[in-house]
């Protein structure tokens, strides 16, 4: 459903929070998102504001990524895209911290500003500073006209719409694909294969519908999500691809169901947080149908072996064993892509947690849309 913006000004939208109405736009602003970037014949992706060319493109030796709380996390997604796709070293970090910390400012690194509002004052301050000596930043950004979307060389408008709910949903599912249509188009200049170009732009374009699948398990997330709100204390786990998931299901989590939520490697659990595993502390783990599915399974019977309830979001086929699990299945795509459909469970289970537990979605005690001041 494409919403009218103007029925976000005040209110409701048709008696329903905010942050429900905005998970639900997320085919549509996916596909906004997607409208008039890919290109099947050469199997790469079009990015016009980047404003770079494809020699500079290819002259990009590292990619640094800016952004705060969810934006960081979808950050952390968009850097294993680059990675993966266009073999360029990339990494994530929270602007706050950037900017305090005198980084070294690379002639050959392409800084990458995310944020939805365009306005929070970290990322903001750290565009800022890295212009100032000599980089080149292009942002990832939802409002148009913002200050940080003015502040940057180039960038990419991500079209998800007005987003109003203090937990970011849209936004976030908007930012996956950019950082995937920038990974395709710096990929495709460099060493990756027409085959593999092929294979995500149909992956991209399967996105929309695959979401609307998830959308439609909703009444058996809830379910999970209400016997999940009675836990005082929940771990979020995942492993490389699934790990900036299980971080973004944890901040959605303790944003708007004020319970604490905690996202570990999954490798990591074993050096110190198996300790607080017990009957009264469910994990969320996030296993992906890929090369560490095996691992990831074994490590969810340590849980199960110290008596934590589990809840599994996977892939249809993953077998599970005999684990005694809750598990919520999404669609496949293509690897690279999987972050993105493993999000919207997340998203659901936070919000039907909030529901149950009486709690205003949509204004979350002291938290405010964007952070605009220091
Ligand atoms: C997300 O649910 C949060 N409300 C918050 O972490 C947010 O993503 C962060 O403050 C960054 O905001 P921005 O995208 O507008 O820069």
């Amino acid at each position: 459903v494409d919403v009218d913006p103007s029925a976000y000004e005040h209110g409701l939208v048709d008696g329903r929070p905010r942050m429900y109405t905005e998970m639900l736009e997320q085919p549509a602003s996916v596909e906004r998102a997607l409208r008039g970037r890919l290109d099947e014949r050469f199997a790469t992706a079009h990015l016009g504001g980047l404003e770079m060319d494809a020699r500079e493109l290819r002259a990009v030796r590292r990619v640094k990524i800016l952004g705060c709380g969810s934006a960081y996390y979808v950050g952390q997604m968009g850097a294993s895209l680059i990675e993966e796709l266009a073999r360029v070293p990339a990494d994530a970090e929270p602007a706050s911290e950037f900017r305090y910390r005198s980084p070294v400012i690379e002639p050959d690194t392409l800084y990458v500003a995310v944020s939805q509002s365009g306005e929070t004052i970290d990322t903001l301050l750290a565009v800022e500073e890295i212009r100032r000596k000599g980089g080149r930043v292009i942002g990832l950004v939802n409002v148009v006209g913002s200050a940080i979307a003015r502040a940057c060389d180039g960038g990419i408008y991500l079209h998800a719409g007005p987003e109003i709910a203090v937990a970011s949903t849209k936004a976030l599912t908007t930012m996956f694909v950019g950082f995937a249509l920038l990974a395709l188009q710096l990929g495709r200049v460099r060493d990756l294969s027409v085959a593999d170009g092929r294979r995500l732009v149909a992956g991209l374009q399967n996105l929309p519908a695959q979401i609307e699948q998830v959308l439609s398990t909703e009444d058996r997330i809830a379910q999970v999500a209400t016997a999940l709100a009675e836990a005082e204390s929940l771990f979020f786990v995942g492993r490389v691809r699934g790990f900036p998931v299980a971080r973004e299901g944890a901040q959605k989590f303790k944003e708007i169901s004020y319970r604490h939520a905690e996202a570990y490697q999954m490798s990591e659990l074993k050096h110190g947080p198996l300790a607080l595993i017990s009957p009264e502390v469910p994990t969320v783990a996030v296993v992906p149908d890929d090369e560490l599915t095996d691992r990831n399974v074994a490590a969810l019977h340590e849980i199960a072996a110290r008596g934590g309830p589990l809840v599994v979001v996977t892939h249809a086929g993953v077998d599970l064993g005999e684990l005694q699990a809750e598990r919520i299945d999404v669609p496949r795509n293509e690897r690279e892509l999987d972050p993105l459909l493993l999000t919207v469970p997340m998203q659901l289970l936070a919000f039907h947690a909030a529901l149950a537990l009486g709690h205003d979605v949509d204004k979350p005690r002291n938290l405010a849309k964007s952070v605009t001041v220091e």
